[in-house]
């Protein structure tokens, strides 16, 4: 076998079917199809993300090989989500998988979401491209998961503080359901704070101990002070939706830096990443720069494009199982709740 693996790579954990094709690390293909029907719903409705992967998942896998320039048969893997996720939508991805190796002979890889969002750090996709090193921190904020991640190595990762109940990216998206905007609603929320007052209010964000976080009183927070200020002006929304914004955006990402920065301390790891949806995030990407420049630390935030869900992030992570013959079996199902 070749040391520098081919890798076919799927990714179907939640509302994006996307298909990657990596040389090593190197990416040749990254497609990503986003499912829109969710915006009407203001949220991802299980089963049509299910039947949508159902629907595209053979026109990404074909396009990730077209544009690769590579032959299907010489791929050395196929690597796949086998979870965290939506079990309908991982069996869509994990039944493809599974009938790829055993058509074309070759090894399954299984992956874990949040450990690939993670190592989507290591994807290279410049030239000079510095990677971390190890042992690094890594702060995943997503749609699901909100996490301080302790790396040691590609493979052994240890999630040291997380979320009692929401995620950082369902706070970002319920409060813009609450405001009226489309989902998701991160990016929404991002763009509106530009010139907004991020002083004007104030919410409240529970200090927990233990590295813990909790974000379903945030949004509750909003909610009820959205309902007062209505009832002295039925407008506010509109007139001060940029100054609610900013001032949500920025209690969400300084709770976020308060518990890393602890864990940063306690640890004293000089190396350190932030992964997932949520990363994308303007606010966020600033102010771990800031931190990262304040402890002198080596800080990585990832590429816009590795930033949400896709299959390059996983096939980064087969490709680390894949160098250990960490091949997973024919019969490995998806585990909706698959912890780090
Ligand atoms: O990692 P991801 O694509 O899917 C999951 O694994 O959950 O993360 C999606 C989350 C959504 O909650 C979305 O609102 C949030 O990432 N997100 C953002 C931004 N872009 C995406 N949140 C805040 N600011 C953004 N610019
Ligand atoms: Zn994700």
């Amino acid at each position: 076998m070749l040391e520098t693996p081919l890798i076919l790579a799927i990714e179907s954990s939640c509302d994006e079917t996307s298909a990657a094709v990596l040389q090593g690390l190197n990416v040749l293909s990254n497609i990503v199809s986003t499912q829109k029907i969710h915006e009407k719903f203001g949220g991802v409705v299980p089963e049509l993300a299910s039947r949508a992967h159902q629907a595209s998942i053979v026109p990404v896998v074909e396009q990730a090989i077209a544009e690769a320039k590579v032959d299907i048969k010489s791929v050395q893997a196929v690597a796949v989500t086998l979870g965290p996720g939506l079990m309908g939508a991982l069996l869509v991805g994990t039944s493809f998988a599974k009938s790829l190796s055993l058509s074309l002979n070759i090894p399954l890889i299984s992956v874990n979401h949040m450990h690939a969002h993670v190592l989507a750090h290591f994807i290279q996709y410049k030239e000079a491209q510095i990677l971390p090193k190890f042992p690094m921190l890594c702060l995943t904020v997503s749609g699901g998961h909100t996490q301080i991640v302790l790396v040691s190595s590609p493979l052994e990762m240890q999630v040291i503080g997380e979320t009692i109940d929401d995620a950082a990216g369902e706070a970002f998206d319920k409060a813009a359901k609450v405001l009226g905007l489309p989902y998701p609603g991160g990016p929404q929320i991002d763009k509106l704070a530009f010139g907004g007052d991020e002083m004007k209010f104030n919410f409240t964000s529970p200090r927990l101990d233990n590295l813990r976080y909790s974000f379903s009183g945030l949004k509750t927070s909003l909610l009820y002070f959205l309902k007062a200020e209505m009832l002295k002006n039925p407008d506010f929304i509109q007139s001060e939706v940029s100054n609610i914004c900013a001032s949500y955006q920025r209690t969400i990402i300084d709770y976020l830096l308060v518990n890393f920065e602890t864990a940063m301390k306690r640890w004293d790891i000089k190396n350190i990443c932030l992964a997932g949806g949520v990363s994308a995030n303007s606010l966020l990407r600033r102010k771990f720069l800031e931190l990262g420049n304040r402890h002198d630390c080596a800080t990585f935030i990832p590429e816009f494009q590795f930033c949400t869900d896709n299959a390059a992030m996983i096939g980064a992570a087969a490709y680390f199982k894949f160098q250990k013959h960490d091949f997973a079996s024919l019969d490995c199902a998806p585990k909706a709740n698959w912890s780090v």
